[in-house]
């Protein structure tokens, strides 16, 4: 069920930007995005695979499509966004396989164009099809521009994890949001 294109629009700067069920061939434009963003965090992926390529790969090449979303955002060739849901303990508890978990990453020079909003969007309708109940994210209490994306986007504040991320000497508050389907 990958490589398959789901959704095309024109982003904010005119350029035609495709959204496409990504899986295993895609793992390395996926990391190349995630890399970029790698300031503001954000890398639910990387919580579940790691840092190393190799792990990266063997992760998403043995994701289970039916119960994990993965998509790119393509413009021209180039992968210039990835979101990855997943599943809540990866499926294994009974008591929270309701649950998806979104990580979003758009490239910088492609952010404030309207990608992440219709990622987001797309992957909304996808859970409720595919009988998810709730969507998830965490997202630091600095990264004002994903916060709002995720408000617009029904999603609403559930909480707040203090000193939740250390960055360096820094520690970083962390807030919960949610979105019931
Ligand atoms: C957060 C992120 C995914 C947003 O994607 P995007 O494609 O830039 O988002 P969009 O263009 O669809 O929408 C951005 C919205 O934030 C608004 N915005 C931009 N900068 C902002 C700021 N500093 N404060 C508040 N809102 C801001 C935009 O105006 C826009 O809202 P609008 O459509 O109501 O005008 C992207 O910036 C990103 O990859 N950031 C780094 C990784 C990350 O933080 N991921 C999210 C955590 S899961």
């Amino acid at each position: 069920m990958t490589e398959e294109d789901v959704l095309k629009f024109i982003a904010k700067n005119g350029e035609m930007v495709v959204l496409r069920l990504a899986g295993c061939p895609d793992a390395e434009d996926i990391i190349s995005v995630i890399k970029t963003n790698a300031p503001d965090r954000s890398y639910v992926l990387m919580e579940y695979y790691g840092t190393k390529p190799d792990s990266v790969k063997t992760y998403i090449c043995n994701m289970n499509f039916d119960k994990n979303l993965l998509i790119v955002a393509v413009s021209g060739k180039t992968a210039v966004g990835a979101l990855s849901a997943i599943q809540m303990d990866e499926g294994r508890r009974p008591e929270t396989a309701h649950i998806m978990n979104i990580g979003l990453h758009i490239k910088p020079e492609y952010r404030g164009l309207g990608i992440g909003t219709q990622m987001l969007n797309y992957t909304g309708e996808w859970a409720k099809e595919h009988g998810f109940k709730k969507l998830e994210a965490n997202i630091f209490t600095t990264n004002k521009r994903s916060l709002h994306l995720f408000e617009r986007a029904g999603f609403v504040e559930e909480g707040k994890r203090q000193k939740r991320i250390r960055m360096g000497q820094k520690y970083i508050d962390e807030v919960l949001i949610g979105k019931i389907l």
